[in-house]
């Protein structure tokens, strides 16, 4: 009979998650650095989660992905599938990957874990768009659309980000920030797992 440890493991990950943090597929070994196309480094080692991501591009595609993180299971599984995932896409696709499609395919993540896919889809955006600087292209570099999260306030995804980036650590610090939640309230639990999220990114 397994233990209650080992209900729970099985009852929070899929076996595609457990197969890709078990066995991840196109990890970083060596020094590849130098003949990488593109190099996108996001996340803050003094929180524990940094992720690394190198691409190789050839005609608009991408033809190899490497990837290094010091992240967590969750992190692990969600960039092995990633970098498999990309693998022969044109970078135009793979430039507009979101943290679902990492998700759906690993056939789901537990909710507390979905943040850990964000630093994969962060670090192939930034690797990406070095290749565009790199090579004459930043007019593809695209702003990510803002999303609003308090409605009553107008404050957005990317509002949130900013607090964060500006040093913002908790939730008093947000909304003395930007005024979040200061009305009806009912847009606290998205603010703080956005702030959960940015905080694993910007330390
Ligand atoms: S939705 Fe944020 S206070 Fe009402």
């Amino acid at each position: 009979m397994s233990n209650t440890t080992g209900q729970q493991m099985d009852w929070m990950y899929s076996d595609t998650v457990k197969e890709h943090f078990m066995n991840p597929k196109n990890v970083l070994l060596g020094d590849e650095k130098s003949d990488a196309d593109g190099e996108g480094l996001v996340g803050d080692i003094k929180c524990g989660d940094q992720m690394l991501i190198l691409i190789k591009v050839s005609d608009g595609i991408i033809t190899d992905c490497r990837w290094k993180t010091y992240g967590c299971a969750s992190a692990i599984a969600s960039t092995s599938i990633l970098s498999e995932m990309v693998k022969g896409m044109p970078l135009k696709e793979a430039y507009h990957i979101k943290p679902k499609d990492i998700t759906a395919k690993l056939n789901g993540l537990p909710a507390v874990k979905i943040h850990c896919s964000v630093l994969g889809d962060k670090a192939l955006r930034s690797a990406i768009e070095d290749y565009y600087k790199k090579t004459d292209q930043e007019n593809r570099i695209e702003e990510e659309k803002a999303t609003v999260i308090c409605h009553c306030m107008n404050v957005t995804d990317k509002d949130i980000e900013k607090a964060v980036k500006g040093g913002v650590k908790n939730y008093q610090e947000l909304q003395y920030e930007t005024k979040i939640g200061t009305v009806c309230g009912k847009c606290k639990p998205r603010a703080e797992e956005l702030l959960h999220d940015y905080k694993h990114l910007y330390g």
